[in-house]
């Protein structure tokens, strides 16, 4: 595997490639991988030549300065992990090879996709993903890129600002990864204390009875279901939960045949934020 933190070297070698009519498979990560990014990365390679891993801890996507300060940093382990999977090349750049002297983020409209859930509590945080990412799609200039479905929100800006910016990338969601007892894959999971952790199953738990109502109950029930059921775990406190329309992301009052729906949420457990979500049938 061959790593580097400077754009323009890693340009150079992309562009050899290019001109060998390689495929390129790509994956945005901000490191400490888990087997969530390892399924990405394998995707990738099961459809692309050459695959190109990014580490990169983007400082313009956390609205909270501790959050960026404790967020997981385990390189070494990373490098380990890219080099027991199809990974070809690791990108690991500096903040200031990204950004300059100017940490800040370009102004999106992501014809309001960016003012639902994450949105609404994350101040900022859709800019920031969206200066990185196609930063880095410029950079790279990949055929395909890969992306978790547990960043729902995150995968369907990205797909709109592709769109949007007429970028050649394909943007493929990949489902969510989860560990034994159903917890999503993330790398805040490593942050949860022994008593959250144990109680973090709680959320897809619950989901997947939301799943199952969602065929006989309104969505009014069945917030009010959910609400109660996080009432009784003062472990876990719910920031949000909503169904919503998988195209618009809007909040949905009342099921409609011809829409897709899917049920979002954030959740504390303790100092920690989680998310989640799960496709719903009507
Ligand atoms: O999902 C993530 O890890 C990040 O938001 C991403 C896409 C790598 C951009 O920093």
């Amino acid at each position: 595997m061959k790593i580097f933190n400077n754009k323009k070297d890693l340009k150079d070698c992309l562009l050899e490639y290019k001109r060998n009519k390689k495929t390129i498979g790509f994956v945005p990560t901000m490191g400490a991988l888990h087997e969530g990014h390892l399924s990405l990365i394998e995707k990738a390679a099961q459809k692309n030549e050459i695959v190109v891993v990014s580490i990169f801890v983007n400082p313009t996507q956390f609205d909270n300065v501790e959050d960026l300060k404790k967020y997981p940093k385990t390189i070494e382990n990373d490098i380990k992990l890219l080099t027991s999977v199809s990974c070809d090349i690791l990108f690991s750049p500096s903040v200031e090879e990204i950004y300059s002297a100017n940490i800040i983020s370009e102004k999106f409209d992501f014809d309001g996709l960016e003012h639902q859930m994450e949105g609404k509590f994350r101040d900022g945080h859709f800019d920031g993903v969206g200066t990185v990412v196609k930063t880095l799609f410029e950079i790279v200039e990949p055929n395909k890129a890969y992306f978790g479905q547990k960043d729902f929100q995150q995968l369907q800006i990205i797909k709109k600002m592709v769109e949007k910016h007429h970028l050649k990338v394909k943007i493929k969601g990949c489902p969510i990864y989860r560990e034994e007892d159903g917890l999503a894959m993330s790398s805040r999971n490593t942050r949860l204390s022994t008593e959250h952790r144990e109680i973090a199953p709680f959320i897809h738990k619950t989901l997947r009875k939301v799943q199952k109502k969602f065929s006989t109950k309104s969505i009014s029930e069945i917030n009010k279901w959910l609400e109660n059921q996080f009432k009784k775990q003062p472990l876990l406190k719910l920031e949000y939960f909503t169904i919503a329309d998988e195209k618009t992301l809007k909040t949905a009052k009342n099921k409609e045949s011809n829409k897709q729906y899917r049920a979002f949420i954030a959740v504390f457990a303790g100092e920690i934020r989680l998310i989640d979500n799960i496709r719903l049938k009507n």
